[in-house]
């Protein structure tokens, strides 16, 4: 994951600047940089890889600036090379950002025919060059212009921002990526996480979504999404004693969630080339072409990743998958094919029904592969590649951004093979992808609203027992949503495949059952709204989670959860955040310890 810091000081700010960098180094990056404002002008030093060459550099040239910002990169748009590491800048304007700025190509074809030139493949730079372009209608007024810009942007982004000619200003704004302020001793910093600030000041303000920060060194003026001038509690961080600190959220598992929309980008932009909206992978080395099967095997919520990996693979690059938990399949004895794929999906890396069934499946002569968040972890170390997800530490012991970034990774991997196997044409990928991209902005927008998810949780939390249902790639879904609920709230909860309620569980239904339907508006709606009409019926409480209206449902309805209209192929990536609101808030209200669920543990190492 990308990281960002900002310091507006009394001196000399570059060894800060890379100081702070050092502390966001466990998120990962392959290039640095940081640009500070010097007499007036900016100033920049950039280097490919490690904080180190940064270093270096800057001790043969140093950049004396008090007014500076600093970035890891990890590559989205464009190679990890030095032109594209932030900050990225204009004579007037520099930029880090962390995110996906969906519509920069459009900006850059407007900007680019206004004679703007660019000199990186990045997303970024579009915005510096935005930025530079509403400077002159604003009169050269920064924060006139950045907040025309800023309504000109589309993503998931967080930006740091320095202008030349303003040595007492820095812009912060956040949409989808989150960003801290700290308050230092007429120093204001800037941070992608608190922990980049935590050895200048304990003294920090968590930024909303949709908030843009003025900072100056005595301090910071904040705005909401409207423009309207707000306050922002300053409270104290943990950050220093924890190496991993729960941001402003209440748990582990409410900072997770959040995380999602950055991780996800992070994740997506290892597997696809988002500039040239293709998957990109050279990395894999395996020949993707003359697989006879996949045979997919995990635990819990890995195992519904994988579950919609088995759908996504069929459908679109039409290769036989087959799925099995690992408690069983590892007792199974089952015959595998030759040329056969086995694919391990683990946050931990460290599962041991999940690493048994790897070294059965390397007996029997099966390529390895897994998706893993845990790069040094032994699933992945015995494996002969790996697929990572950039999810990041994950604490709280019910799993949710893994589980995403599980589906981006497994979305990814889809598009290797419909691309190898000639099942998805050029045209079919650039529109995946698109839809890909959308993601992290759509999933801002599904965590806009978590007021409705209290309310919710008033009336869930009365149940003994809930049902969710879902039918095709929403399936895995309703079972990830019974997992859910029930390791967090202790509530008794089950998942089905829709057309299965008729076989048997439609004998729980009465007054007393809330039914969560998963049913975005795709080819399977209409069966799936019948068999909402087949609870109903019966006097059964249905919650709706879908795109569509409520009026679709046909009968009167507990709640409608209203998610993003979106490309199907993304469905279960979006659906997975109402889900995991639901259980997170009603666990909340029932006042459960969400983090650490009785009788469970992070990492099931034994059988
Ligand atoms: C549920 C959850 C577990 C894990 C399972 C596998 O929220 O977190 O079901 O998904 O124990 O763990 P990993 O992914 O580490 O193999």
């Amino acid at each position: 994951m990308c990281g960002i810091v900002g310091i507006l000081g009394v001196k000399p700010v570059s060894q800060d600047l890379i100081d702070a960098l050092r502390r966001l180094e466990y998120r990962g990056y392959d290039s640095a940089g940081i640009a500070t404002v010097e007499n007036g002008h900016l100033e920049r030093r950039r280097a490919e890889g490690k904080l180190r060459n940064l270093e270096a550099l800057v001790n043969d040239e140093p950049l004396k600036g008090l007014t500076g910002i600093g970035h890891t990169r990890w590559a989205t748009h464009g190679k990890p090379t030095e032109s594209n590491a932030h900050p990225h800048m204009s004579e007037k304007v520099s930029v880090v950002h962390n995110g996906i700025i969906e519509n920069f190509r459009a900006l850059r074809a407007a900007l680019t025919a206004k004679g703007h030139v660019f000199h990186s493949d990045t997303d970024t730079e579009a915005v510096v060059h935005l930025i530079t372009e509403e400077l002159k209608a604003a009169n050269d007024d920064p924060v006139a212009a950045v907040r025309a810009a800023l309504g000109q942007l589309e993503g998931a982004f967080a930006l740091g921002i320095v202008f030349a000619g303003h040595d007492d200003l820095m812009i912060a704004a956040r949409s989808g990526s989150p960003l801290v302020i700290g308050h230092g001793d007429e120093t204001m910093y800037l941070g992608s996480d608190a922990i980049a600030l935590a050895p200048f000041t304990s003294e920090i303000t968590y930024l909303d979504e949709g908030d843009m920060a003025v900072l100056r060194r005595s301090g910071a003026e904040i705005y909401d999404v409207s423009g309207a001038r707000v306050e922002r509690l300053a409270i104290k961080s943990q950050a220093s004693s924890f190496l991993v600190d729960k941001g402003n959220h209440r748990h582990f598992m409410a900072k997770e969630i959040h995380e999602q929309p950055e991780v996800i980008s992070h994740t997506l932009s290892h597997y696809i080339d988002m500039a040239e909206g293709r998957v990109d992978y050279p990395e894999l080395g395996l020949d993707l072409a003359d697989l006879s099967r996949i045979t997919i095997s995990a635990c819990g919520t890995a195992y519904y990743a994988g579950l919609v990996g088995k759908y996504w693979i069929e459908r679109y690059a039409r290769v036989p998958v087959e799925i099995d938990v690992a408690s069983e399949l590892r007792y199974r004895e089952a015959p595998l094919p030759k040329d056969g794929l086995a694919l391990f999906i683990s946050q931990s890396g460290e599962t041991a029904d999940t690493l048994a069934v790897l070294r059965y499946c390397k007996s029997q002569g099966q390529r390895i592969a897994s998706i893993v968040n845990v790069r040094t972890s032994t699933i992945a170390r015995e494996s002969d590649v790996v697929l990572p997800t950039l999810a990041g530490p994950e604490i709280g012991v019910a799993s949710t951004k893994a589980f995403t970034c599980q589906l981006a990774a497994l979305a990814g991997l889809t598009l290797l093979l419909g691309r190898a196997r000639g099942t998805i044409s050029p045209e079919l990928e650039q529109e995946l992808v698109q839809g890909l991209l959308e993601v992290p902005r759509h999933m801002t927008e599904i965590m806009a609203d978590e007021a409705q998810y209290e309310r919710l949780a008033h009336d869930l939390s009365k149940a003994r027992d809930v049902l969710y249902l879902g039918r095709g790639i929403n399936y895995p879904l309703a079972l990830e949503g019974a997992l859910k609920l029930k390791e967090i709230s202790y509530i008794h909860a089950e998942g089905y495949a829709a057309g299965e309620l008729k076989h048997g569980p439609i004998a729980l239904i009465d007054e007393n059952v809330p039914v969560i339907v998963v049913a975005p508006e795709d080819e399977l709606h209409d069966k799936t709204v019948s068999n909402v009409q087949e609870v109903a019926a019966r006097g059964g409480q249905i919650i709706l989670v879908s795109n569509g209206e409520e009026d679709a449902a046909g009968c009167d309805l507990m709640a409608h959860i209203k998610v993003p209209d979106a490309h199907p192929f993304t469905h279960p990536l979006l659906y997975a955040v109402p889900i995991q609101l639901i259980a997170y808030h009603t666990a909340v209200f029932m006042g459960t310890d969400v983090d650490q669920p009785r009788n469970l543990a992070k990492s099931v190492t034994v059988e």
